[in-house]
């Protein structure tokens, strides 16, 4: 059984759903969806030891879909706030329309990206990250809601491993310069570099449609200036 009191969110979080959708989300959440009560256990989860790549605020989950369909030899971890969003991600990956899945290599949590990376993502289990188009935010008085801030770019540096990269995309100018900054004082290496592989999310799609310029990053933990 679906526990509804824990998925079901009101306003944004809970928006229109298909009829597709929503009987994905009462037949394929319960085994796609991980516990916020305990911190992941990749190899119980996933039943092998791969790599593990994560994607932030998926939105309707077509680029963790595809990137899981494309290397079936690494582990996705989607975290999503937006419940329809969730909904949207399981129907690209159940299996004919039915309550098996097509892969078996993604998992969700269905809470907010700070608790769940300090709460139940182990410090250096990350091979990757991705957040593609975070929530710019954009009045000045809302800044503070937005999720990329020196602290929380301290926290995924703890989660990743050594040479774990976390890659990101925004239209925001204003916010790009506020990510660039909170992962250079987190101690980050930057390179930057062109995803070629983002063009097909949802507000990737808005972006090129309103001609608005992109930022991409790539962000890399790495010890610098040790000598051997
Ligand atoms: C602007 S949308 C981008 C969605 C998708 N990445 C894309 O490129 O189409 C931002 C997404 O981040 C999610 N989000 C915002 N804050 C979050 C948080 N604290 N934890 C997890 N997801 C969050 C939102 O629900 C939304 O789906």
């Amino acid at each position: 059984m679906i526990d509804v009191k824990e998925t079901q969110t009101k306003g944004r979080k809970f928006g229109r759903m298909s009829r597709r959708e929503h009987d994905s989300l009462i037949t394929l959440l319960p085994i796609v969806r991980l516990s916020t009560e305990s911190v992941l256990d990749k190899a119980d989860v996933f039943g092998r030891e791969a790599p593990l790549y994560l994607e932030i605020g998926f939105g309707t989950g077509t680029f963790l879909c595809e990137k899981a369909v494309a290397a079936p030899q690494f582990d996705f971890i989607g975290i999503e706030i937006y419940v329809t969003g969730i909904a949207k991600l399981l129907t690209l990956i159940s299996k004919d329309n039915t309550a098996a899945l097509s892969i078996t290599n993604v998992r969700v949590f269905n809470k907010d990206a700070r608790s769940v990376l300090i709460n139940n993502i182990p410090p250096d289990s990350l091979d990757g990250a991705y957040i593609l188009f975070p929530d710019p935010w954009p009045k000045k008085r809302h800044h503070k809601r937005r999720l990329i801030n020196h602290e929380f770019a301290g926290i995924l540096l703890s989660r990743l491993k050594a040479e774990g990269s976390v890659f990101i995309a925004t239209d925001s100018q204003n916010y790009a310069g506020e990510i660039e900054s909170s992962f250079m004082s987190a101690g980050f290496v930057a390179d930057r570099q062109e995803l070629s592989d983002i063009d097909n999310t949802t507000y990737a799609l808005k972006a090129a449609k309103e001609n608005r310029q992109l930022r991409m990053y790539r962000f890399i933990k790495r010890n610098v200036g040790l000598s051997e």
